[in-house]
């Protein structure tokens, strides 16, 4: 491992002696503190023995013998915030999970942008219309959406309401994932239904009904939701962009039984692709918890800075600990993946590989409607597996932005939406998301993709451990 000692001993707010980038201008400094002092008392919404388990499960999805699915809204909003939005996008996600979980023969760990995905990076610090200019909307934890001084001046109450929206989010999820909702019969039928109702009926209905044949079996055998758990109940871990440090910081807390820090906000927390720099604010914060933690890697990442970072954020090499999501773009990825897979593997960093397809191919319509194109997604998916297999390394999941709600955001897919189309129901706050029916398209694509790459004997073709 390259030789990069950290620079000072880390504490929950040593990140403050860090340059720091996207950092939002709030301008009552007072008001912030006495926030993050009031939040920092609060319970804490995920406990460390959980985020102990999602990184065990990352582990072996690090050594190829499980699939990692990261999905959600680009942007959580205080204005969505209902009890059917956040149903539809779980069950859209296990739906997902239950194909990809038939096509790896492998398990697979489900992982929800919600429940505190708010903050958001941007690329300019201000938006001008007209000739007013105003500081960007960085996410509804720091400032709202609507173009006026009020709405886009950063408010720290806004944390304690993102704070409580989080906790409602998860109290909701956990119920739905151990009270019954998340019964794999009825994730099935769901998916019977969108198979049958799919223009690429034919190709779906296929893999549905070797999964019914499957479940037939396995009845058959004395295995159904009443005599097995794991048939009627799953495991569901929530996580977001740890990007406002502030708020991250006042829900960092002690583990009793082990005495670690913990990031106690989301079981993962991630670094995104702006805010990855080795002695920056972030990479330093979050490095002194011991969450599993990931990081956005795009195009302009280089090998012996990844490796430095990796050496900073995981010195022991704990397998789980470190997810490097990548997020190219389709025409990038060819050539920026490559050498990164290698100079991961040389030096023996122990990490699972996600493919994040949505950032690296977004594009701005005629309209101005930021959008991505489902067959520009689902290339990039299809070279980082290529890559992966070139490589002899796993390629361990899929990291989307999606809704389980209708919208007409992201273009192409089996009903064929156009630009013309994305009006329609355009509703992000951010970027463009997969709809409920693109999302199942691209589980059921990627489940041929693992299914296909699988070797006749039934064993997953990945490098000799
Ligand atoms: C995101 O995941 O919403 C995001 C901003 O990603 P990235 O850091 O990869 O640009
Ligand atoms: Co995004």
């Amino acid at each position: 491992m390259p030789d990069t000692m950290p620079v000072r001993t880390w504490s929950p707010d040593s990140w403050r002696e860090c340059p720091i980038r996207q950092v939002p201008s709030y301008p009552d400094i007072e008001k912030l503190a006495s926030m993050e002092a009031r939040i920092g008392r609060y319970p804490p919404l995920v406990f460390a023995g959980e985020a102990r388990r999602l990184k065990a499960h990352l582990a072996q999805a690090a050594e190829g013998k499980a699939f990692v699915l990261q999905g959600g809204d680009c942007a959580e909003s205080f204005s969505d915030f209902t009890a059917n939005i956040i149903r539809d996008t779980f069950r859209v996600l296990l739906q997902m999970a239950v194909v990809l979980t038939f096509g790896a023969s492998l398990p697979v760990v489900k992982m929800g942008r919600m429940a505190g995905q708010f903050a958001k990076p941007r690329s300019s610090d201000s938006e001008t219309q007209g000739d007013v200019t105003l500081p960007s909307y960085r996410g509804d934890i720091i400032n709202g959406p609507e173009f006026s001084a009020e709405a886009r001046t950063p408010d720290p109450a806004r944390m304690e309401f993102g704070y409580f929206q989080s906790a409602s989010t998860l109290n909701l999820l956990r119920a739905f994932a151990s009270g019954g909702y998340a019964d794999l019969h009825e994730v099935h039928r769901w998916n019977l239904e969108f198979a049958a109702r799919s223009p690429l009926a034919a190709r779906y209905q296929d893999l549905a009904h070797r999964i019914d044949e499957t479940l037939s079996f396995m009845a058959a055998c004395g295995m159904t939701s009443t005599t097995t758990r794991d048939m009627r109940e799953t495991d569901f871990y929530i996580s977001h962009e740890a990007l406002l440090l502030p708020y991250e910081q006042a829900l960092t807390r002690i583990d009793s039984t082990t005495g670690d820090w913990y990031g106690c906000s989301a079981h993962f927390l991630w670094i995104g692709d702006r805010t990855r720099q080795l002695d920056g604010a972030h990479v330093e914060f979050l490095r002194g918890l011991k969450n599993p933690l990931g990081m956005k890697v795009g195009p302009t990442q280089e090998p012996d800075d990844l490796l430095r970072i990796l050496e900073r954020l995981n010195p022991a090499n704990e397998p789980g600990r470190i997810t490097l999501i990548s997020r190219m773009g389709h025409d990038k990825v060819g050539a920026r993946l490559p050498p990164l897979l290698r100079a991961v593997e040389r030096e023996g960093a122990k990490v699972v590989w996600l493919c994040d397809p949505m950032h690296g191919n977004t594009i701005s319509t005629v309209a101005k409607l930021k959008t991505r194109n489902f067959d520009q997604i689902l290339s990039e998916v299809r070279s980082f597996f290529d890559i992966h297999a070139a490589e002899d390394t796993w390629a361990g999941g899929v990291h989307v932005e999606m809704t389980g709600q209708d919208v007409t955001e992201c273009t192409g897919g089996a009903h064929r939406l156009t630009e013309a189309d994305l009006t329609e129901r355009y509703e992000t706050f951010c970027d463009p998301r997969l709809n409920a029916e693109q999302s199942l398209e691209l589980a059921f694509l990627v489940a041929e993709e693992l299914k296909q790459r699988r070797a006749p004997n039934g064993m997953i073709q990945v490098a000799a451990q």
